[in-house]
C-alpha cells in the first residue's frame, strides 16, 4: 500500500526513492509488505518526498487512526455521494447437498464462504474458527497456505463477516490461531462485535527462534455479539496438583478452607489443554488437529443442548465430534476429503468415552484420581480443612 501511495512501481522507482530519502529498502518493504505506517524521521522525511500529507498518507495506505475513523463516520455521507459506491448485489446462491448427516448435524464439503451463503442471517449460537495459519503447510485439500499477509488477513476478515452475520444476537464467537495473526484479527473483530477474552492456551508449537522470545501459546479469540453473550457458564477446574506426588502446586495458604470445593474460577490463561500429538489420539495424519478437552471447554462455556454451532474449518472434525456428544446442533465444513470427518463419527464411542474421562476431572477441586492418595498421605481436602476451621 506504500509504494502504491508513493507511485513507486517497480525495483529502480524503489531504490531511487531509497537513496533519496535515507530509508534502507529493507525498511521501506517492511513498510510496505506489513501495511505499517512509518513514524519518526521516516514518516517526516516522507511526507517531505512525497508531498503527501499525513493524513493522506494514512488514508492511501490504510493506516486511520481512531480519530481519522470519527471523522470518516462523521462525514459518511458526503463521502457515499462522493465516491457513489455502486449497491452491492446479492449473489444468487446454489444449493449444497450436505455429504454426511446426522440427528443433529451436517457437514458439508466446499468452501466455507459458499456454504456461508447459504445460512441465514441471525441462525447460529456459537461459532469456532480455527483456521490454517499461512504457514505454508501441507493440506490435504491443496489450499495455498501461503498468502501474502494482506491477502490471508483479507481472506480471515470475510470469513469473519460472514460468521459474524450468521451469528445470533448473544452468540459467541471464538478464533484460534497464532498471536501474530490474532493480534490483526482481533483488530477488525473489534469494529463488529464485543471483545470478552484475549485467552492463552499454553502449548508450545515451535522450536526456540533465535532472537525472539519461545513461542508458548496460541491464542483463543473470544467475542460475543451484542453487549453480553447469551450464554456463559464456564467449569470450574481443579487446583494445580502434581501428577506423581499428588501434592500442591502452589501454596494456598490460609485460603484453603474458602475454596470452592467445585474447583478453581477458570482464568484467561489455559495450563490444561493437551496438544493431539499421540497417534492413539488422532484422527487424521498432520499435526493442525485440535484436543476435545478445548472444544469440550467452549462449548460448555458458550452453548445449551439443543443450540446451533458452526465451525467453518473442519479439519479431522474436533468441534462437530464434541458438538454431537454434547447434544448442540452443528454445521459442519471442510474443503479438502471428509472421509477424515465422517469415519470419526463411525467411531463416535472413542471420542464420547475420552470425553467422559475429561470430565471426571473438572467441576472438583480435587479429582477424584488424586484424592484418596491424598488422604493416604494426610494432605489436605476440601473437608478437611473445613473441620480444622471449625474447631
Ligand atoms: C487447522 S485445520 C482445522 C482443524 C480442526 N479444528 C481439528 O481439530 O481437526 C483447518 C482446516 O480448514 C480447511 N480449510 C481451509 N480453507 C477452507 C475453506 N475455505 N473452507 C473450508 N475449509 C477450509 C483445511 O483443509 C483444514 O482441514
Amino acid at each position: 500500500m506504500l509504494f502504491k501511495a508513493l507511485q513507486i512501481n517497480d525495483n529502480r522507482s524503489l531504490v531511487q526513492f531509497a537513496q533519496k530519502t535515507g530509508i534502507p529498502v529493507k525498511r521501506l518493504k517492511y513498510y510496505n509488505d506489513a501495511r505499517k505506517m512509518p513514524s519518526g524521521n521516516d514518516l517526516e522525511i516522507i511526507i517531505k518526498e512525497s508531498g503527501l500529507s499525513q493524513v493522506a498518507l494514512m488514508l492511501l495506505t490504510g493506516n486511520l487512526s481512531r480519530e481519522l475513523k470519527t471523522l470518516i463516520a462523521t462525514n459518511a455521507g458526503q463521502i457515499n455521494r462522493l465516491l457513489s459506491f455502486p449497491p452491492k448485489k446479492t449473489p444468487a446462491f446454489k444449493q449444497i447437498q450436505p455429504v454426511f448427516t446426522t440427528q443433529r448435524g451436517q457437514l458439508f464439503q466446499c468452501d466455507c464462504l459458499d456454504l456461508l451463503q447459504t445460512i441465514e442471517n441471525d441462525s447460529v449460537d456459537l461459532v469456532f474458527a480455527d483456521p490454517p495459519f499461512n504457514l505454508n503447510k501441507l493440506y490435504p485439500s491443496g489450499i495455498n497456505d501461503d498468502l501474502k499477509a494482506d491477502q490471508y488477513l483479507s481472506w480471515c476478515e470475510k470469513w469473519l463477516f460472514e460468521c459474524t452475520r450468521i451469528l445470533k444476537p448473544g452468540g459467541s464467537l471464538f478464533v484460534w490461531n497464532l498471536p501474530k495473526w490474532n493480534s490483526q484479527i482481533s483488530e477488525y473483530l473489534n469494529t463488529l462485535l464485543t471483545f470478552r477474552h484475549w485467552i492463552s492456551v499454553d502449548i508450545k508449537y515451535s522450536l526456540p527462534i533465535r532472537g525472539r522470545l519461545y513461542p508458548s501459546h496460541y491464542s483463543l479469540l473470544y467475542y460475543c455479539k451484542g453487549e453480553k453473550p447469551a450464554t456463559f457458564q464456564p467449569d470450574r477446574i481443579p487446583m494445580g496438583i502434581c501428577p506423581h506426588c499428588h501434592g500442591d502446586l502452589k501454596d494456598y495458604g490460609g485460603y484453603k478452607s474458602k475454596m470452592n470445593p467445585n474447583g478453581v474460577n477458570i482464568s484467561d490463561v489455559w495450563l490444561d489443554i493437551p496438544p493431539v500429538r499421540h497417534a492413539k489420539y488422532k484422527k487424521r495424519n498432520g499435526s493442525n488437529e485440535l484436543s476435545i478437552k478445548l472444544l469440550d471447554r467452549i462449548i460448555e462455556m458458550s452453548s445449551n443442548e439443543g443450540d446451533l454451532v458452526f465451525d467453518p474449518f473442519g479439519g479431522s472434525g474436533t468441534t462437530y465430534a464434541v458438538a454431537e456428544i454434547k447434544n448442540r446442533r452443528w454445521i459442519g465444513v471442510e474443503i479438502g476429503p471428509a472421509t477424515d470427518i465422517i469415519d470419526r463419527f463411525h467411531k463416535l464411542e472413542e471420542d464420547r468415552l475420552n470425553l467422559e474421562q475429561i470430565r471426571k476431572d473438572i467441576n472438583c477441586l480435587i479429582p477424584e484420581k488424586h484424592y484418596q492418595k491424598r488422604v493416604t498421605q494426610g494432605l489436605w481436602t476440601p473437608e478437611t480443612v473445613r473441620m480444622n476451621a471449625n474447631g
